[in-house]
């Protein structure tokens, strides 16, 4: 066969004529990308170091010092949306997780410097048990192993005022009890926390891609698994379920967790709810990006803008990414 001239396909569609100019494409563009986009997870410790997470390159357990310069580095390129993670001292941690209400304990009083030094900054706190339990559960575990529903919502709803005390905008339970949200908004009201945000884990799937989080925080389950209350990833009508719920609950924002490996089921929600939705870029998502990325595999900046814009255009309206800063770098032109 010859390449070269030849009479034009009688085509009346021809798409690439939308994409001939820097300027049309750019008119055309359907989803954007910002630093307003993105929530910054960090995890927090009570040492005097830094502590560098091995599968998690670039992240670390940070010190009061440390959260404190990666803040202000994340709001000078319009990162203003932080979500804390504590690492416990084995010490303090039981088996009904009763560290996670203690008025001085590392959340409560790392988000008081925090709104010391900037009233504004708005933080997003887990609640959860996980980081506080003796079992590695997000609940409390019975002596026969199972995760005890009604007994956990009553210690969330003790977690989630000590954080709104100490100063918390949103809390954010990923712990998948029953009725949780509920029980938190109905607590959060009781004292006259009526304009503390529920950011509801909606979707949240016993993935795998958890791992890396679970080494930051040392938090991994003793025994058993998550599969009773986090969901099967086989699931998506599952998802919708837990939507409605949350949003009857009276859940201010709906998460969908992991992010990237569960689009569909973004997307899904975008057409089944009017309430924002967020999603969670998780620290295996992280994790796989950076190693690729860092055996030269892949070119880091567009592959992870590229796995953000993804998400934004299945229809998440924020993200919680450990890319955060350093996104926000890119796009903002201060990293090259
Ligand atoms: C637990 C919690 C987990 C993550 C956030 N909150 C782990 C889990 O459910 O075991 C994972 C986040 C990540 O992997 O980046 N409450």
């Amino acid at each position: 066969m010859t390449l070269g001239r030849r009479d034009p396909l009688n085509l009346l569609q021809r798409p690439r004529r939308n994409r001939k100019h820097p300027a049309i494409r750019a008119f055309l563009r359907e989803t954007t990308l910002g630093p307003e986009h993105f929530i910054y997870p960090l995890f927090i410790h009570a040492g005097a170091d830094d502590v560098p997470i091995a599968s998690m390159p670039g992240c670390a357990r940070l010190s009061r010092r440390g959260l404190l310069a990666e803040v202000e580095a994340a709001r000078a390129v319009g990162v203003n949306l932080i979500a804390l993670f504590p690492a416990v001292v084995e010490s303090l941690k039981t088996s009904d997780g009763r560290e996670a209400w203690n008025p001085n304990g590392l959340i409560p009083e790392t988000i008081k410097a925090l709104k010391d030094r900037w009233p504004d900054l708005v933080i997003v706190t887990d609640v959860a048990l996980d980081p506080y339990n003796s079992d590695g559960h997000d609940g409390i575990v019975a002596p026969d192993g199972r995760i005890l529903n009604d007994e956990t919502v009553a210690a969330l709803c003790e977690q989630a005022l000590c954080q709104a005390r100490a100063g918390a905008d949103i809390v954010a339970p990923s712990d998948m009890m029953d009725g949780r949200v509920q029980a938190l908004r109905e607590a959060l009201d009781g004292e006259d926390f009526i304009d503390v945000s529920i950011l509801a884990y909606t979707a949240k799937y016993a993935s795998a891609f958890y791992g890396p989080f679970r080494d930051a925080l040392d938090s991994a389950p003793k025994s058993g698994d998550k599969k009773t209350y986090q969901m099967d990833p086989a699931n998506a009508r599952e998802a919708l379920r837990e939507a409605e719920l949350d949003e009857v609950e009276g859940a201010d924002m709906l998460m969908v967790k992991p992010a990237g490996p569960y689009l569909d089921i973004l997307a899904e929600l975008r057409r089944a709810t009017s309430l924002p939705l967020a999603a969670y870029q998780v620290s295996g998502e992280y994790a796989m990006l950076k190693a690729a990325s860092e055996r030269g595999w892949l070119d880091e900046k567009r592959v992870v803008l590229e796995s953000l814009l993804g998400i934004r255009r299945a229809g998440a309206d924020v993200i919680l990414t450990y890319f955060a800063r350093q996104a926000a770098e890119w796009l903002t032109g201060t990293r090259k």
